[in-house]
């Protein structure tokens, strides 16, 4: 089989390295423009013109969870879009949303402002039970995010497209299971997929409805938020602040006012990143077992083309 790889922004060297001695029966090049037909791509926002020009491709392992990117090109017609199911990422998450959680909870950002001015001071305990956490998308993130913060005995909330049961939080699906999902939540974490149905959800009407105090922890997609409308619902007293990792341009641009808001914190979109050893080793596991006779369709991480993800 041959296999292009075709990332921009990574370096290719330890990527073909790596696949090659994971499939030593395969061919693995770097893709160049003009360059013959291949069976299958590991792609990261390839350019349109590797996918003009390879419209016989099976399939793209896409070295990320999200495929939003991907989803608005124009791809070959049968190839099917594999994402990374996890690859070392959900227990990332779990640190980063958890880190988040509790910084805000246990207010460790005005413990550290007294300590900067000498002050040994102390703050009253806050009950956890006044800190709800609704974790929006329980798949493969969501869900390792929502049980680790049920070990910190926070109340854990979570809300899906389909109807989901698990251990001991109240989840909630569908349009018909937003609003209630909202207003009992005081601690909102974004890790749904960034697609038409779900872009701008975090606006000015569903934030009004979190919990007075909310915070919002947004770990998916820029454009998931509507940026001004949290800007003014944080200026406005109703929600305390935010931790953010992506945007909506990234790098974010030096004037955004997110950079300087006392109340928000920002990370250059490094929650959960992509493992060079466990992606390759998924990928060339799933390419392997494809050859061994599998359907590409049974594969863990297939988007489906019509839910975007
Ligand atoms: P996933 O396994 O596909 O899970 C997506 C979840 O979102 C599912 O529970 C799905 O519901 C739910 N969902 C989708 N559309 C919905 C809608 N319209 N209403 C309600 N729920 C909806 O994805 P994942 O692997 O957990 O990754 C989630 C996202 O995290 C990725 O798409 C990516 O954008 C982001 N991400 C960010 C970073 C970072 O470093 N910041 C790293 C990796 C991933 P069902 O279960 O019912 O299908
Ligand atoms: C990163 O944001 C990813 O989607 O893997």
């Amino acid at each position: 089989m041959k296999i292009s790889f075709c990332c921009t922004d990574t370096k290719a060297e330890p990527w073909l390295a790596g696949l090659r001695a994971a499939l030593p029966g395969d061919e693995v090049e770097q893709w160049e423009p003009g360059a013959p037909p291949v069976d299958y791509a590991v792609v990261w926002m390839p350019p349109q013109q590797f996918l003009d020009e390879q419209p016989q491709l099976k399939a793209l392992f896409n070295i990320g969870a999200g495929v939003d990117a991907l989803m608005k090109m124009r791809l070959p017609l049968h190839a099917a879009v594999v994402r990374l199911d996890d690859a070392g990422m959900s227990v990332q998450m779990a640190e980063y949303v958890s880190h988040a959680v509790i910084r805000h909870f246990r207010e460790f950002d005005g413990y550290e402002a007294d300590v900067k001015q000498g002050k040994w001071s102390y703050r009253k305990p806050r009950l956890r039970t006044d800190f709800p956490v609704g974790v929006m998308g329980l798949g493969v993130l969501g869900e390792r995010v929502a049980t680790t913060l049920r070990q910190f005995e926070f109340p854990v909330l979570g809300w899906s497209r389909s109807p989901k049961e698990i251990p001991g939080m109240q989840c909630f699906s569908g349009d018909a299971g937003f609003e209630d999902f909202l207003s009992a939540t005081r601690i909102l974490v974004c890790l749904l997929p960034l697609t038409p149905g779900t872009q701008d959800i975090m606006n000015r009407k569903n934030l009004s409805r979190l919990m007075p105090g909310g915070y919002v922890i947004n770990v998916a997609r820029g454009a998931h938020l509507v940026d001004e409308d949290l800007i003014a619902l944080i200026d406005s007293g109703h929600l305390a602040g935010a931790t953010l990792d992506v945007f909506r341009t990234e790098p974010l641009p030096p004037a955004h006012p997110f950079w300087q808001h006392p109340r928000i914190t920002v990370t250059p979109h490094t929650s959960a990143r992509t493992l060079r050893e466990e992606s390759i080793a998924q990928i060339a596991g799933k390419i392997a077992a494809v050859q061994a006779g599998l359907t590409i369709s049974s594969l863990a991480g297939v988007v489906d083309p019509k839910k975007g993800y």
